[in-house]
């Protein structure tokens, strides 16, 4: 059955000159099937310069819309129009307008995890990848809002040496990632590094040997003197890390830390969405010209 759908996937991205991106965190047989699989910053980038006439953006709402953003000539898709972000969701464009009224000099970095409305009300984005490098590029006496995210935002801060003013937002998933069971397969595995993302709790950090973005993950797996990872992010990013390191052995922290909404995306949803040419992902253009401002400060720092 999914070799028929497979199939089909092939004939129609050729006839609609379409590109399928995949985010990490997808369904393995998403990610096989998909041209580029990446994290938050490569997949910006890619959708920037990628020469087709149709995305197909295998990943969150808000992921897609940067890439809408990015490309508004090309039809974007996001196979599931319901697979949202609910830390992108804590915050909106009313109650960042309020929190920079309250502070009226301060500079807004927004996590790319965040709404078109909410990134055009922002200074500069920021992802995962590149969040300590942009606190630390603005002057050491500028006052500096960090949205949504508080632990991304806490560690840019630590990292940077600088103080920010935090949003109380989180990702739902990697708060299932904890301590004490960080602590456990250190014991089943002494031998073993521990890597977590920037948007696991500052407890669950400072217990890593490395913090990385889903790529940044990827990376520092590969490294030829690591054989046993503790991982510390959503579950999907262990059919790459299996993929891609045969030999080496991967445990990750929480079971638990699974991001029900990129588990939305299926292969049946991919041919429909190339299928049907829908949903498609657009944002209207006054809102897309300053959120394209925020993203490209990103991409240009
Ligand atoms: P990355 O940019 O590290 O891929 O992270 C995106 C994300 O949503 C993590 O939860
Ligand atoms: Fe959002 Fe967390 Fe899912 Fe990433 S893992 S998309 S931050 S809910």
């Amino acid at each position: 059955m999914s070799d028929e759908i497979i199939e089909r996937i092939n004939k129609l991205r050729k006839e609609r000159n379409a590109i399928i991106i995949a985010h990490n965190y997808q369904r393995g047989e998403v990610q096989d099937i998909a041209d580029f699989v990446g994290d938050s910053l490569e997949l910006s980038q890619k959708a920037a310069k990628i020469d087709a006439d149709v995305i197909v953006f295998c990943g969150v709402h808000f992921m897609a819309e940067t890439a809408s953003i990015l490309s508004p000539d090309k039809t974007v898709l996001i196979p599931d129009k319901d697979s949202g972000c609910p830390m992108a969701d804590m915050i909106d464009a009313d109650a960042l307008r309020k929190l920079k009224s309250e502070h009226p000099t301060a500079k807004v970095v927004c996590y790319v995890n965040s709404s078109a409305e909410v990134k055009a009300e922002s200074d500069i984005c920021c992802t995962s990848s590149n969040a300590t490098r942009i606190v630390a590029s603005f002057p050491v006496d500028q006052e500096i809002i960090f949205i949504p995210d508080q632990y991304l935002g806490h560690y840019a801060a630590s990292q940077s040496g600088r103080e920010v003013i935090l949003w109380h937002g989180y990702c739902p998933t990697h708060a299932k990632i904890i301590p004490p069971d960080i602590e456990q397969l250190r014991q089943d595995h002494p031998n073993a590094k521990v890597v977590v993302h920037p948007e696991c709790r500052p407890d669950v950090i400072a217990l890593a040997d490395e913090v990385a973005s889903t790529s940044g993950i990827l990376k520092y797996c590969q490294r030829e003197d690591i054989h046993e990872v503790i991982v510390g992010t959503e579950m999907g990013i262990i059919h790459r890390l299996e993929k891609e390191n045969p030999g080496k052995q991967f445990f990750p922290i929480s079971k638990k830390a699974v991001c029900p909404n990129m588990k939305r995306i299926t292969l049946e949803k991919v041919q429909y969405a190339l299928e049907e040419m829908t949903p498609e992902v657009k944002v209207p253009e006054n809102i897309r010209l300053k959120a394209k401002a925020a993203v490209d400060r990103m991409l240009e720092a």
